[in-house]
Parts: structure tokens; sequence; C-alpha cells
């Protein structure tokens, strides 16, 4: 119990104390040039003082007086015109970043991978690649032209920084630097400077390749190599935008046929409903006036009578040619439906709705004939 609830605290206390040792001073807090190394994963220079101060000469911690990156660390809460200024040509801002100093001549020391800290010589534009800086290469914190030619001895400087794989296990990552002109490299043995290789080749580094990219011993293709697709690929995905659209153009024009027969049906049927709404009404007023009007010089008694007639002057059957009830309606098979029937059946559908078999008033023939 008691190693239990003490571990956790041990712990606590454990990280306060790393907390406290890696805080970094403040402006004008005491510091010790002395302190100041290389870290040995990064190769960053490590001081006493915040990532924005420097330690000074007087030992305390002073704002740096210049920056060697555009964008340069510990300065998240500054705008950019706050930053310190950037070295003019011919000169650098060392690691430490205190000011601007000029650059050193070839052979003088400068600081790690500081290829920028010497002076570059009159021929750089033919000297200048893409592993040194204006033809000039800083090595063993020394400064050297990298224009040894083929054959010649050469430096070697070989960097293992700490890299981190997916699960967080630390490997070193090798990286090895010489002063061979470009398209060479310096052989790790012969200490010789070596034609680079080309893709497909056997290596053992990167520096061996041309394209700088050893990948399973053998030269791969640059990081920054452009991708070119072969034509069948542009002619496949075409064809699939061709095919995706006219697919969905398609979908959509059925869709759309569909829904305008669908429309097209119900709106013949609702006119159809209507017509024989109006004529409808018709036939009742009809009715009620051959009911209720008697023809001339007709005693009540004759008029009764009428009543129970078959074949007299007054309705009283739709056999002979008189006035169907108002009240008949079609047969209910006749309502629209979802199947896709030809307009001709649709119109022999709509002639059921009509109430009279033959036309008998002056206005309706018209506007019922538009079906037939
Ligand atoms: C120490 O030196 C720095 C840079 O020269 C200066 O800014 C700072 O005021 C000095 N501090 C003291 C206590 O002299
Ligand atoms: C390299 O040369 C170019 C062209 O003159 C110049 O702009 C650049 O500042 C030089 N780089 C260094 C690190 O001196
Ligand atoms: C690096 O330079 C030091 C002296 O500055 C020298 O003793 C050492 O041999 C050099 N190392 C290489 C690999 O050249």
């Amino acid at each position: 119990m008691v190693l239990g609830s003490s571990r956790p605290m041990f712990l606590v206390a454990a990280l306060g104390l790393a907390a406290l040792v890696s805080a970094k001073s403040q402006f004008g807090e005491a510091c010790s040039q002395s302190n100041a190394h290389l870290d040995a994963g990064s190769f960053q220079l490590l001081t006493d003082c915040d990532p924005t101060l420097y330690c000074a000469d007087n030992s305390t911690c002073a704002y740096k007086g210049c920056r060697k990156d555009t964008y340069p660390f510990g300065y998240n809460d500054y705008l950019y015109d706050q930053l310190p200024p950037l070295c003019p040509e011919g000169q650098f801002c060392p690691d430490e970043a205190d000011q601007c100093k000029p650059q050193v001549a070839i052979g003088e020391g400068c600081q790690k991978d500081r290829d920028d800290e010497c002076q570059r010589p009159p021929n750089y534009k033919d000297l200048a690649g893409y592993l040194n800086t204006n033809g000039t290469a800083c090595l063993n914190f020394t400064c050297y032209l990298a224009d040894v030619t083929l054959g010649q001895t050469c430096v070697n400087d070989n960097t293992p920084y700490t890299a981190y794989n997916d699960e967080g296990a630390a490997y070193a990552f090798i990286v090895s630097r010489d002063n061979c002109a470009n398209g060479l490299y310096c052989d790790g043995t012969e200490l010789k400077c070596m034609k680079s290789k080309l893709v497909g080749a056997v290596c053992s580094g990167n520096k061996e390749c041309l394209s700088y990219n050893c990948d399973n011993s053998k030269c791969g293709k640059a990081a920054d190599a452009v991708v070119h697709p072969p034509s069948w690929q542009y002619v496949l995905i075409g064809l699939g935008i061709l095919i995706l659209i006219g697919g969905v153009m398609t979908g959509l024009w059925l869709m759309h046929r569909r829904s305008r027969k669908e429309n097209q049906i119900k709106l013949e049927q609702y006119y159809n409903e209507q017509i024989a709404y109006r004529q409808s009404i018709m036939s009742m007023s009809h009715a009620k006036n051959s009911l209720l009007s008697l023809p001339p010089n007709t005693s009540p008694d004759f008029a009764r009578q009428s009543l129970y007639r078959d074949n007299d002057a007054g309705w009283s059957s739709a056999t002979d040619g008189g006035l169907v009830p108002p009240n008949m309606r079609r047969d209910s098979t006749s309502g629209w439906s979802d199947s896709d029937k030809p307009t001709s059946n649709m119109a022999q559908a709509d002639s059921e709705v009509l109430l009279m078999p033959d036309q008998r008033y002056a206005d309706a023939p018209e506007s019922s004939r538009r079906f037939r």
C-alpha cells in the first residue's frame, strides 16, 4: 500500500524537477556560455536562455540580434515585423544569433552544417548544387569548396541524427556530406570522389545516387521527381468521367420522363372529371326542367300518370334515347393506373367518363371531342 501510493508521488515530483531543470532563463536572468552545446540527436544549439534570447558575454540572457531562418523557432507570439533582422549578403547570423558577422574564408572554422557561413567563391555559379550552398560546404566545422574532381581525395562528414519510427523507437539517420563537385560523391572507404549512380544502380547511401534516394540498396527516383502517368490512365479517367456524366444525365432524363407522364395522366383525369362534373350539373338542371315544367295544356292527372308510362314524351328510361340520370358515374376501373398505358387506351377510358353516350347538348361535343 505504501509503495503503491508513493510511486505516483515520486513520479510527479520527478516530472516537476525535470520541468524546473529544463526551464529556460528569461531576459536579464543569469546564464553560462559554457553550457551552450549541440543537442545530441538534432545538432541544434542549446543554451540556458529562452529561444528568443542568447547568453551574452556578461552572462545574462539578452534578446537575439539577428535570425538565420525566415521563420525562426520560438517566435510564435511575435508578428513578422517584430522578428530580429535577417543578415545582408556577405554576412551570416551565427547559431547563437547575437549579431550578423562577415562570412569566413575557405579553410576557416564554421558552425555545424552552416555552409552559408563560408565565403562563396567567384565561380560559385558553377559549383553551386543541391548538396552545397553557393559552392561551399561546412564539413567537420571547417569551410570547404565543393570542387574536388573525379578520383581526387575528398573529405567526408557523417552525422548520425536521431530519428524516430512510427512506434516512437529511436534509430540513427546518418547524413553523409562531402566536398566533391556536382555529380560526384566521396566514397566512404577510399575517400575518393566517384561518379554518382543512376536510378536502379546498387547503392549504400543516399548521396551515392544522382537522385539522392537510395531505396532498398538501389537508387530510386528523386523525392521531388515529377510523376508522369501513362496515357492509358488519362484515357481511362476521361472515359470514366464521360460515362459518369452520361449515366447521370440518362438517369435524370428517365426520371423526368416518368414523372412527366404521370403528371399528364393526372391532368387528363382532372380535366375529364371537370367535364363530367359540369355535364352532371347540366343534366340535373335539364332533368329538373323536364320534371317540373309540364307541356302546355297538360292536365295534372295526365302528368301524374306519365310517371308510370314507359314510352311517353316524359323521361323514364335511358334506353329510348332519353337522358341518363345525372348520378351515373364512371366505373372505378378507369381510375388512374401506374402502368404505361398507351394514350389511345386512355382516350377510351376517358370516354367512359362522359355521362352521355351521344352528345345531346350543343356545347358538350366540342369539349369532349378533344379526347376522342
Ligand atoms: C548584458 O549584455 C546585453 C547585450 O550586450 C545587454 O543588453 C544587457 O543590458 C547587459 N546586462 C547587464 C546587466 O549589463
Ligand atoms: C547564394 O547566392 C545567391 C545569388 O547571388 C544569393 O542571393 C544568396 O544570398 C547566396 N547564399 C548565401 C547563403 O550566401
Ligand atoms: C575533423 O577536424 C579535426 C580537427 O579540427 C581533425 O582532428 C579530425 O580528424 C577531422 N575529422 C575528419 C573526419 O576529417
